[in-house]
């Protein structure tokens, strides 16, 4: 069963009639206090707009036509476990629990060095993977705004988006923000995009639509699907921003070259953390694609 199978299923257990089209009103029920809640003594934030909006029908389709979800159940069940992994690390950074505090650890990148090396598809699978934990809602970004893949693939093309809300500070950015029939899965797709991406990225504008969509609230993780590092100047912008950044490497397709020079870009990053993908290993007598959990940053560069 996939991630977004099990997803839904889970939906099935929480309400009685499951969405039939692309927009359906289903009313979301309530969540128990979160751990961190009950352990912080903090009130959890409540969007009461959130009870009324409608929610998007994610077809998993079309997500598998576009490459973005592994097909097969154990493809599926491997890159289940091994997301399990990956997402530890970042979740103990967001609630504090990391070897060390970072700001806006709740802002992740996942970026590469090139084109293909699985941004994309890392992206979305672990926002999905997140969206099943317990104690996390997570807002899915589409930053990469020249392929916008993320946003064509869940059909949200021509809806308002992260550059809209750039362009123009008198729209919130909630407004932008599409809630999912994924339990705790919400997008925010690219938008009207414009020439002066990297401009408006490294805008005052940026850091304040940024906080309005995951600084206030407790219990939000926000993935940023992101553009190469090497092949756009905005992407670097973009990881400037981040308390985290996901840097996948595509196995024996990446020079080592591109790696340092990616990783040199990313220089101030508080927490760079490495996965190495498409890593082609015998089981049985299929190859299959890898990830291998975090490094720790520099590792990959020979650095201390
Ligand atoms: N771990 C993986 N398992 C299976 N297919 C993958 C994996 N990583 C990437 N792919 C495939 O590789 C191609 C490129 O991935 P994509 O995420 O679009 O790259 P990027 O966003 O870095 O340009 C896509 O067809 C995607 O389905
Ligand atoms: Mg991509």
């Amino acid at each position: 069963m996939s991630i977004v199978e099990k997803a839904v299923e889970k939906l099935k257990t929480l309400q009685p009639e499951p969405p039939v089209s692309p927009l359906v009103d289903v009313e979301e029920p309530a969540h128990p206090a979160s751990t961190i809640e009950r352990l912080s003594g903090r009130a959890r934030t409540v969007d009461q707009s959130a009870e009324t909006t409608p929610l998007w029908h994610v077809d998993q389709g079309a997500l598998e036509r576009a490459g973005l979800l592994p097909t097969g159940d154990e493809a599926n069940d491997r890159l289940a476990d091994e997301l399990r992994r990956v997402k530890r690390p970042l979740m103990d950074n967001a609630i504090g629990k990391g070897a060390k505090v970072l700001a806006h650890a709740e802002r992740i990148v996942v970026t590469s060095a090139l084109p293909g090396e699985g941004k994309t598809f890392t992206a979305v699978n672990l926002a999905l993977s997140l969206a099943r934990e317990l104690d996390f809602e997570v807002l899915l970004v589409d930053g990469d705004i020249p392929k916008c893949h993320i946003t064509r693939a869940l059909g949200l093309d021509g809806q308002p988006g992260l550059m809209d809300v750039l362009v123009d500070e008198r729209r919130q950015p909630a407004e932008v923000i599409v809630r999912t029939d994924v339990p705790n899965l919400l997008v925010v797709p690219v938008g009207k995009r414009h020439p002066l991406t990297a401009e408006l990225f490294s805008s005052l504008r940026m850091e304040q639509v940024l906080e309005e969509l995951g600084g206030r609230h407790l219990r939000r993780l926000v993935v940023f699907d992101s553009s190469p590092l090497l092949a756009t100047s905005e992407s670097q912008v973009l990881a400037s921003h981040m308390g985290q950044v996901v840097m996948v490497v595509a196995a024996s397709q990446t020079g080592q070259h591109a790696v340092h020079s990616a990783l040199q870009s990313l220089n101030g990053s508080p927490y760079v953390g490495l996965i190495l993908n498409m890593s082609c290993l015998p089981a049985s007598e299929n190859y299959y694609y890898s990830y291998y959990g975090l490094y720790p940053r520099g590792r990959l560069a020979g650095e201390a």
